[in-house]
């Protein structure tokens, strides 16, 4: 499993423009980890960010299956990446220790197939700890 570095997965579409269509996530084929947990959030108004944390251990794929949402990813090193989720066909895999901060679209639904039960002390909610030593 590719596990160190987030990546956007393509998620097959089945189906057409007239009929449309249905996406597939799956344990082993587009996902590198057991499910156990889906949570989705959605009314987040667009002038609010939500995140400001990195997981100890939790994997995740994010899917926008409605509206846009953008993310700033961090590692722990201070790199940083983002991504737009525009598409409910694209998928983020956010591995474990990266500091996510998250904007939406009014309309935007977001899904997480999460590889954890939740659990808050998986959470590192200070910036500055995750960066210095990660969060120990
Ligand atoms: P959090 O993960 O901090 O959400 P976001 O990064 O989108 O702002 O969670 C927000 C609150 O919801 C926090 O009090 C923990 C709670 N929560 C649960 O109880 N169970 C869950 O599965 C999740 C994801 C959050």
């Amino acid at each position: 499993m590719k596990n160190n570095h987030p990546y956007i997965i393509e998620i097959n579409s089945i189906g057409s423009s007239d009929l449309g269509y249905i996406s597939v996530a799956e344990i082993d084929g587009n996902i590198p980890f057991e499910i156990n947990r889906v949570y989705w959030t959605y009314y987040t108004p667009n002038n609010v960010q939500r995140g400001f944390h990195a997981h100890k251990e939790l994997f995740q794929v994010i899917v926008a299956v409605s509206g846009v949402i953008n993310f700033k990813l961090i590692t722990q090193f201070g790199k940083e990446t983002h991504y737009t989720l525009d598409d409910p066909s694209k998928g983020l895999f956010i591995p474990k220790m990266h500091w996510r901060e998250i904007s939406f679209s009014h309309n935007a639904v977001l899904l997480c197939l999460a590889s954890e039960k939740y659990d808050e002390s998986d959470y590192i909610r200070d910036f500055d700890s995750f960066l210095n030593n990660g969060g120990k």
